[in-house]
């Protein structure tokens, strides 16, 4: 198939809606190895997600994409920082407390097998959490109510209602991953994290996928946010994008600027690679030098190792996230672009 397809316009947030969805204010999850090590797997993020919006999460293999995923629905905890979700403090709300907030928030994961039980078929999986928790009115859902909301939610994702009564193994990899991408949207939630949702598929298959999300997000209002290794996958479907670089977030903007006018020497190598037309053509990022061991970061600017335009200040002062434009943010001491 072509991978040109139009991808559905995503929304930019609206200025009636001018309450962020999700807050995250100098996040850190730290991991203890044997041996005394530490491991800064996020260090201290802070980003705003508007409703409506997508944000692209990008960088290489270990720069902590999926540990700051699993922080910001509470699918771990954090080691310090706040994460605000609908206004209010989840970071250490309890289990119980977290019940109805989990209702509004999921997450779909790139494993599209390894996230469904082989031995349960699709309607009693779908149907889980609408058995669970409780309807909008605050009862429990009625069986004809559940059944009418499965048939619905195989309707959203494309698939024939008689795919209920099969089991995971009897699907390919992108219809697995349509019922996930059902299972996530079984409660109504308001946003979703998609941790690399397409990667692990077919590049025939992966369009299809990515322009059911955008669908999905046109159609719902959803608000995502989107990890992808992938440039061509983000540009597609995000409104920002956020470029992560060894636990921290180095560029912060729209799309088009980031993509475009890369303010950070890092982004602008990501960028470099992206393949023009087709999604999931070429792999990011053939940049030079290994990525920095985590448990050793550099001092001072953590890209100094391999950035092309190192100056002595880099070794030295660490750069804050700063703003370079009224929607752009880039942590270097001397930005490629500004604006
Ligand atoms: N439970 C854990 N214990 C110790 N270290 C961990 C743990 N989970 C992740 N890490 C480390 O944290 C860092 C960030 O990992 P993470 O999986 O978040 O990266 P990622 O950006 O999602 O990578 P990928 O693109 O490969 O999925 C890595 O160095 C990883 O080895
Ligand atoms: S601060 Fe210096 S080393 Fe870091 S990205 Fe900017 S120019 Fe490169
Ligand atoms: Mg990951």
């Amino acid at each position: 198939m072509t991978t040109s397809a139009t991808f559905s316009a995503t929304s930019a947030p609206s200025s009636a809606s001018a309450r962020p969805l999700l807050e995250v204010r100098d996040v850190r999850k730290t991991y203890h190895l044997p041996r005394g090590q530490t491991l800064k797997a996020v260090d201290g993020i802070s980003l705003s997600v508007m409703p409506g919006e997508v944000l692209g999460l990008v960088g290489e293999s270990g720069c902590g994409k999926s540990t700051l995923g699993r922080c910001l629905l509470r699918l771990t905890d954090v080691s310090s920082g706040q994460i605000l979700f609908e206004g209010q403090d989840i970071t250490h709300l309890s289990e119980r407390a977290l019940r109805p907030v989990r209702q509004r928030m999921q997450m779909v994961f790139q494993d599209s097998y390894a996230s469904l039980n082989p031995r349960r078929r699709i309607g009693d999986l779908l149907a889980e959490p609408l058995k669970v928790h409780p309807g909008p009115d605050g009862r429990k859902r009625s069986r004809a109510t559940i059944a009418a909301r499965l048939h619905e939610l195989m309707d959203l994702v494309s698939l024939p209602a008689a795919a209920l009564d099969r089991y995971a193994h009897e699907f390919s990899g992108g219809q697995r991953q349509r019922i996930n991408i059902a299972r996530a949207l079984a409660l109504s939630p308001r946003l979703v994290v998609a941790d690399e949702p397409v990667s692990a598929l077919d590049v025939s298959v992966q369009a299809q996928i990515v322009n059911l999300f955008a669908d999905l997000q046109a159609r719902l209002g959803l608000t995502y946010v989107f990890v992808a290794h992938d440039l061509a996958v983000v540009r597609q479907i995000s409104t920002r994008v956020a470029v992560m670089y060894l636990g921290a977030v180095v560029e912060l903007g729209e799309t088009d600027a980031v993509l475009h006018r890369p303010a950070h020497p890092y982004s602008a190598a990501l960028t470099a690679a992206v393949p023009r037309p087709v999604v999931g053509a070429i792999r990011a990022a053939p940049l030079g030098g290994d990525i920095p061991s985590p448990v050793a970061r550099p001092a001072g600017c953590r890209f100094h190792t391999r950035c092309p335009f190192v100056q002595g200040r880099c070794r030295a002062e660490e750069p804050a996230l700063r703003r370079i434009g009224p929607s752009h943010s880039v942590a270097c001491h001397f930005p490629l672009a500004e604006g």
